[in-house]
């Protein structure tokens, strides 16, 4: 079976292009994105991209250095989470005038809610996780929840203290947070589009005297909020906040195959970490964890930039959050579905709707939500169904990610849809 892109619901990423889009696709494809002394324009370009990425998240970028790396695209948030944490864990360990321990192992600090690629950079390269668990029916990280951490004794974290091997002397009163090397914060969550604490978090931090970055994962929002009137700050205003990675592919509007990281200015990037080549006809400073590439996501994300410029966006993401609150009104409406379920999601931030049972009918459900996503895939829809992370993991939603191109019809066809299956099960389940 192959699945419809316009009624796939379940994914953030961007399934439809103008043809002129495509057509400059095809035609970069073909470009190795790394030969930048042979394709100086395709090179000149990419640096654009990442300038302009740079500017709407308010980095610090130099004027009078163009030369200076201020970032680098990816092929996709994962790679850049992985690369922006590299740098967190390069910087930890050579922080000027900090005396460490050979015993000391470098920590990550982020919630349970995190994208796995959180997860995977600490095993794959060596960091220790500290979870920060959801408070019930809080879906974000909040600053008190990282500030008990940071300032725990590590002789009263068992954990730390086995990990590390400390003896209770060689504890003494040091903290965990002297082993952090970032707080990985989440403008947008996968599993309900809520946003962690990011300002209270920089204002514990600063007020704490911690010199611990704050890594933004704004895969989903870095396209969202800088485009509506949101009053909530999590970008490179805020002092702690040193790095941050947005997904290109979702609501930058290309199509599979980029992220940008972009750091706060050029001083986060340790010398160290970019390596000079030689061998591609010209000095190149290359930044990142894979190599060749093919042009075209780049091209396709400059196309949109110009196509539609910062009004355009704003256009298209503010429709996108109109017609996720539509949903959600029309889900809360329906004479079938409000009876079940009820929308958790926080529709001002993000165009995610998140349904869930309503609660009196946990303990005895007439249904579950994976029967209504069968049903629902009976007539083209894709929704996923999963658990929230812990400590929520008794909530079990179903995300509909409301992308640009899902219109008032379709949003009304899904409703209709919905309540067709919701009918059908009832009628099962009481037959
Ligand atoms: C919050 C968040 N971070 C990271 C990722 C990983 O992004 P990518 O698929 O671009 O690697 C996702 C993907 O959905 C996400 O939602």
């Amino acid at each position: 079976m192959e699945g419809l892109p316009h009624l796939n619901v379940a994914s953030f990423v961007t399934t439809w292009m103008e043809t002129e889009a495509e057509q400059l696709a095809y035609e970069s494809i073909s470009k190795n994105l790394v030969n930048v002394a042979e394709y100086a324009h395709t090179e000149s370009i990419h640096r654009q991209v990442i300038a302009m990425t740079a500017n709407l998240f308010h980095a610090e970028v130099p004027v009078d250095d163009p030369a200076a790396i201020i970032g680098t695209t990816t092929v996709g948030s994962s790679e850049a989470v992985m690369l922006a944490l590299l740098v967190h864990k390069w910087n930890w360990k050579h922080r000027a005038g900090v005396q460490r321990s050979a015993k000391d192992r470098p920590y990550l600090i982020f919630g349970t809610h995190t994208h796995a690629c959180f997860a995977k950079f600490g095993r794959y390269f060596d960091v220790e996780v500290k979870w920060v668990h959801l408070l019930p029916g809080i879906y974000g990280v909040t600053a008190e929840q990282v500030r008990e951490i940071l300032e725990r004794r590590i002789a009263d974290d068992p954990d730390v203290m086995r990990t590390c091997g400390y003896t209770l002397e060689e504890a003494g009163d040091r903290r965990v947070g002297e082993l952090v090397i970032a707080v990985g914060c989440v403008v947008g969550t996968t599993y309900t589009g809520d946003i962690d604490e990011v300002a209270g978090i920089n204002q514990m931090l600063v007020e704490g005297g911690w010199e611990i970055p704050i890594h933004v994962d704004a895969a989903s929002g870095g396209f969202i909020l800088p485009f509506t009137s949101s009053t909530i700050e999590w970008d490179f205003r805020l002092p702690k906040v040193e790095s941050i990675n947005v997904s290109n592919h979702k609501y930058g509007l290309v199509y599979p195959g980029l992220g940008t990281l972009v750091f706060r200015n050029p001083a986060v990037l340790p010398e160290e970490l970019v390596v000079d080549i030689d061998y591609l006809s010209g000095e190149t400073r290359n930044f990142s964890l894979n190599f060749s590439r093919a042009s075209s996501s780049v091209i396709l994300q400059y196309f949109n930039f110009l196509r539609l410029g910062k009004s355009g966006y704003r256009q298209v993401i503010l429709g996108c959050l109109e017609r996720a609150r539509d949903l959600t009104a029309a889900i809360h409406a329906s004479p079938v579905l409000a009876g079940y379920v009820e929308v958790i999601s926080k529709t001002e931030y993000l165009p995610i709707v998140a349904v869930k049972l309503k609660d009196e009918w946990l303990a005895q459900p007439p249904f579950t939500l994976d029967d209504l996503a069968k049903r629902l895939e009976e007539t083209g829809w894709f929704a996923p169904v999963y658990h929230l992370p812990p400590d929520n993991e008794r909530v079990q939603v179903m995300r509909i990610v409301v992308r640009a191109h899902f219109t008032s019809t379709l949003a009304g066809a899904l409703v209709r849809d919905l309540e067709t299956a919701v009918r059908q099960l009832l009628s099962q389940s009481y037959a």
